[in-house]
Formats: structure tokens, C-alpha cells, sequence
């Protein structure tokens, strides 16, 4: 049976309200994002600085969460539901998942436009700019582009339906930690909320869609695909490193503390520590598809370290909790 089903009963732009900040009856809004997710805003040479960078620099990680689900959607997904529900995926699918594809873009529509929403609202209520969106695009387009030029001609058009495979059943720590994150304003934690319901049943229908996929592809079209599939995983998990040092600079760090900041936070082994858990559901889906089964696949998958689990370790970063909760200084 189709999880999409009870979409009228359970699609969030069905049952759930528009998010208001205004709603929150607060005038203490908390931080605005979680600290443990953004290690930057608790490095030493930050917190030197005082409650009120960290605070700035988290807002404007919520903005790159926002900007980043707005154009994921809207790039990456969108388009390849739409292809589907019109039968020209180029794939056989059973008739439900044509239908079910339309409930996704319409899902995903309305995910990019609360997100939109929240991030305008959340610089009327601060006064405080998005510093990233309109600028330089969320890291992942310049990453897919450069993936999608590396790919050989026979096997141009399938990676959008890959990338959006990948993008959409990654669980990001980001849908897992919000809601449950107390010091976050409710609207914020209710906006991930709302989506993260949703994508629990985009998942189901992507995994089926990566089943349908991969059988149908030839061993030529599997080896040159399988193998850059680590990398398209970490085009969406890696942190934005371009966009963190833009927010770090206007926080008044010089290029070198910039430097330090950066290489400090995320250590390559971390990272790659923390991209392995967070693709560890993905990395099972994919192995039970048949995607591993290709030796130079495997060995891709093995040199990015997204085979090996344990706990990642970092220097600085606790969960935040040292934070005293006192309000933001907005500049309105
Ligand atoms: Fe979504
Ligand atoms: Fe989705």
C-alpha cells in the first residue's frame, strides 16, 4: 500500500497552519539554531567575542537552512517528481507512483515556500538580514554541477533522479535535532517539524524509486554512475565552508582566524566521521539495491569512509548548553 494513501489526512500543507515568529509570545527568541550542528559559532576565537556573535552567526546558520531547503527543493527534487508524475522519468513505475509523485512536488512546493516565508519573517522580527541567500548559491549546486560534468555522456539525465534519491533519503541531523531543541523559538522547532513529518514518507517512496532505478540501468551505466555516488552524498552532508567563512568574516575575524576557525571545527576525520553517520541509513538502502556490488563502487564508498561507523569526536563542541539563554541584541 501507497504511504501516500492518507496524503489528505497527513500532508502538511493539508492539516498543519503557517508558521508565525510573531506567534511565539516570547521576547526572548533563543538561538536560533542548534550550536552542536554549527561548530564554528563555539569555537574559542567566536565565543571570545561574545553571546552576541555566537547568537549572530547562529541566526544566520538558520537563514542557510532555510535557503538551502528552498532551493533543494526547488532545484533538485521538484523538477524530477514533476518528470515522474508526467511519465517521462525514462523509468517503469508502477501507476501509484506516478500519482504519488504529483502529492511530492506538491509537498515539496510547499516546504521551499514556508521556508521562504519563515526566513522573511525572521528578519522582520530581528532586523538582521539573511547575509548568504541571493548571494553565493548553497554549496551543494556548484558540487552537483561539477559532478554532473565529470559524468560520461552515455549516462547524462539519470543523475538528476540519483541526486534527488540521495537528497531525499539522507536524514539530516538538522530534521532530527531542531523540534526536540527547547532553547530554539517553538516556530522554528514547529517549521522543521512540519517538514521533517513529510519527508518521513518521502523517504519510503525514494528508497522504492532507487529500487526501480538501479535494476533498470546497464553494467556500463552502473559503473560510471556507482562510483561518484559518495561524492554526490557528500555534496549535500558537507558543511558550507565558503558560506561559514562569509558569515565569520562579517563577524569581524581576519583571514587567518577564519582559517583556523574553519579547519578547527571541522577536521576532515570528523567530518568525514560525521557524513558516514549521517549516511548510514542511505549507505544500507543503497548496498541492499545493488549499488556496492560494483568493485570500483565499493572501493569509492570504502575510500570516503562512508563504510566505517563510531562515534565522531570533536574538540570544542559540547552541545551548547554552557549558552545562557539571555535574549538576542537586535538591531531594530
Ligand atoms: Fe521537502
Ligand atoms: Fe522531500
Amino acid at each position: 500500500m501507497s504511504r501516500f494513501e492518507r496524503w489528505d489526512d497527513l500532508a502538511g500543507v493539508r492539516r498543519k497552519p503557517r508558521r508565525t515568529l510573531g506567534a511565539d509570545g516570547r521576547t526572548d527568541l533563543g538561538l536560533f539554531f542548534p550550536p552542536q550542528l554549527y561548530p564554528v559559532a563555539l569555537h574559542p576565537l567566536v565565543t571570545a567575542r561574545g553571546d552576541a556573535t555566537v547568537r549572530r552567526l547562529l541566526l544566520q546558520r538558520l537563514y542557510d537552512y532555510l535557503d538551502f531547503t528552498t532551493e533543494l527543493e526547488t532545484v533538485a527534487v521538484i523538477p524530477v517528481a514533476i518528470k515522474i508524475s508526467r511519465g517521462r522519468s525514462g523509468l517503469l513505475l508502477p501507476e501509484h507512483m506516478r500519482a504519488d509523485a504529483f502529492k511530492i512536488v506538491t509537498d515539496e512546493a510547499w516546504h521551499a515556500q514556508f521556508s521562504d516565508d519563515f526566513a522573511r519573517q525572521v528578519a522582520a522580527e530581528t532586523g538582521i538580514p539573511s547575509q548568504g541567500a541571493g548571494g553565493r548559491p548553497p554549496a551543494f549546486l556548484p558540487r552537483l554541477d561539477e559532478l554532473r560534468e565529470r559524468l560520461p555522456a552515455h549516462v547524462r539525465g539519470v543523475e538528476s533522479l540519483l541526486f534527488a534519491i540521495v537528497s531525499e533519503t539522507l536524514i539530516s541531523g538538522i530534521l532530527a535535532d531542531v523540534p526536540r531543541d527547547g532553547r530554539l523559538p517553538r516556530s522554528v522547532r514547529e517549521v522543521v517539524r512540519d517538514h521533517a513529518e513529510d519527508e518521513g514518507r518521502h523517504h519510503i517512496y525514494f528508497r522504492s524509486l532507487l529500487r526501480h532505478l538501479w535494476p533498470a540501468l546497464t553494467p556500463r551505466e552502473r559503473g560510471a554512475i556507482g562510483p561518484l555516488v559518495p561524492a554526490v552524498i557528500h555534496a549535500f552532508l558537507e558543511p558550507d565552508y565558503a558560506r561559514a567563512a562569509d558569515h565569520l568574516a562579517a563577524v569581524g575575524l581576519s583571514a587567518p582566524e577564519i582559517d583556523q576557525v574553519i579547519a578547527e571545527s571541522w577536521p576532515p576525520a570528523v567530518t568525514r566521521a560525521e557524513v558516514a553517520e549521517a549516511a548510514s541509513t542511505l549507505v544500507r538502502h543503497l548496498r541492499e539495491a545493488g549499488v556496492l556490488d560494483d568493485a570500483r563502487t565499493y572501493e569509492a564508498f570504502e575510500n570516503s569512509g562512508l563504510l566505517e561507523a563510531g562515534p565522531p569526536s570533536r574538540r570544542f563542541v559540547t552541545d551548547g548548553a554552557s549558552l545562557p539563554c539571555t535574549p538576542m541584541e537586535f538591531t531594530r
